[in-house]
């Protein structure tokens, strides 16, 4: 079967790739500087003019900007361009307080569709397939996202956004899709009702899913590889930076996520101090957009942690799989935990499905961590998480199909600490 054609950016020499972004970023710092009171506001405090950008490297002088830059700014107050020439909003929903609010030209629309036809040709979409959208549509972004970018490759969309699980099998079994674009954890409730309906999972006509807006781990893809016989291919992306298709993994390598570099310039900083670290290094991501009209970010912190590894399948360097963000992290008995060490830890154990949940509960003055999976397992789980991740946990065996399955990101982790 005919593949697509790399575009020639993709391809280029990485000198080329530097010459595009500088005369980008020089942009990008002009138009947030000339057009945003708030971004004037914080250069001037930090002493720097968008003249003072020579080199990428120069980025660094730059100030950083957070989500409570957007929060303070809301709704629109970080946008560079009038309301008429605003085509579409998006929000997150923020777990405290008020929404982060993203605005798009008709240009940055067309710069997100194009973005998002190339993450899922590189995932491996073939001329003819037909794209099962499960991603929620809406004020997320990933439901249009991945609906405009599907379109573009002139793809067969079929645009059922998150729930409704029984019909979202019927419908993979009748129209037979090549693709399923949804996030990890719902391909796995969807996997659940096919057991549940007698379709057997690796028998469908899936042959690839494009998987991401939550962090899921290499021991995750793994399981869902084998259970529905497809290709699990990383796609990353944020709101405040454009929506999906930051960054995508190859199909060809599945060795981290391309970063569309020729539009968003990916730096790593440390998390406490906000100083940058180099390439290979673990840290914080913090990416500026280098085309965007509407909503420029100018190092924006992601929270996301992860590392910057060099072109494999592309000259653009790649980003780690994310291990998960800053703000997930979990303090046990002085132990720094992640839940994907957790999930990777529950993967490996036979008897247990995929379904997991953390518990935070106090413990006297120390917090303390149960986890509930299903099935068995759960004593072995205990030895592993001790032996591996080095902290006592209680693991609860609960009932299958008792953990509460998500439409669409899953929520991993409950605070049950008094307040
Ligand atoms: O989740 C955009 C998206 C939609 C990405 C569909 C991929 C697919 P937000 O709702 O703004 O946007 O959430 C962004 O989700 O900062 C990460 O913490 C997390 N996230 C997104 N993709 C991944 C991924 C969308 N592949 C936040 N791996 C980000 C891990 C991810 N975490």
């Amino acid at each position: 079967m005919k593949a697509f054609p790399l575009e020639d950016i993709e391809k280029a020499h990485p000198e080329e790739l530097r010459r595009v972004q500088l005369q980008r970023l020089k942009w990008s710092l002009k138009h947030a500087y000339d057009n945003v009171a708030h971004y004037r506001r914080k250069f001037d405090a930090a002493g720097v003019k968008p003249e003072d950008c020579r080199s990428a490297a120069d980025l660094a002088r730059f100030p950083l900007t957070a989500k409570a830059d957007l929060r303070e700014t809301y709704p629109f107050g970080m946008f560079a361009v009038p309301m008429d020439r605003i085509v579409r909003l998006h929000a997150s929903s923020g777990t405290t307080g008020k929404p982060t609010v993203v605005g798009y030209t008709a240009k940055d629309i067309d710069t997100w569709t194009h973005v998002m036809a190339r993450s899922i040709r590189a995932a491996g979409a073939r001329p003819g397939d037909k794209v099962h959208v499960a991603y929620g549509y809406g004020l997320f972004t990933g439901g249009l996202g991945a609906h405009y970018g599907a379109e573009r490759l002139g793809l067969a969309v079929i645009p059922l956004g998150g729930g409704m699980t029984e019909r979202q099998v019927q419908l993979i079994v009748d129209f037979k899709p090549e693709i399923i674009m949804v996030t990890p954890s719902y391909m796995l409730a969807i996997a659940d009702e096919m057991e549940r309906q007698g379709v057997d999972p690796k028998k469908t006509s899936l042959r690839v899913g494009i998987f991401g807006a939550e962090p899921w781990t290499n021991q995750m893809r793994v399981s869902i590889e084998k259970r529905l016989s497809l290709d699990a291919i990383d796609l990353y992306g944020l709101s405040e930076v454009i929506g999906p298709g930051v960054a995508q993994e190859c199909i060809e390598t599945k060795d981290g996520l391309t970063v569309w570099e020729d539009h968003f310039y990916p730096e790593v900083v440390d998390p406490a101090s906000g100083a940058p670290l180099p390439d290979g290094e673990k840290g914080e991501l913090v990416i500026t957009s280098l085309t965007k009209e509407a909503l420029p970010v100018i190092r924006y912190r992601t929270r996301d942690l992860t590392r910057l590894l060099p072109g494999t399948a592309r000259t653009m360097r790649r980003m780690e799989k994310i291990t998960g963000r800053s703000d997930d992290m979990l303090i046990i008995r002085g132990v720094n935990v992640f839940p994907s060490q957790i999930e990777e830890l529950i993967l490996k154990q036979p008897g247990l499905s995929p379904h997991y949940l953390l518990e935070l509960s106090k413990d006297g003055p120390l917090d303390h961590l149960t986890v509930l999976v299903e099935g068995r397992g759960g004593e072995a789980l205990r030895h592993a998480i001790k032996s591996y991740v080095g902290i006592s946990v209680d693991v609860k065996e609960v009932p299958l199909s008792s953990i509460e399955r998500s439409i669409g990101k899953a929520k991993r982790v409950v605070d049950k600490r008094p307040k």
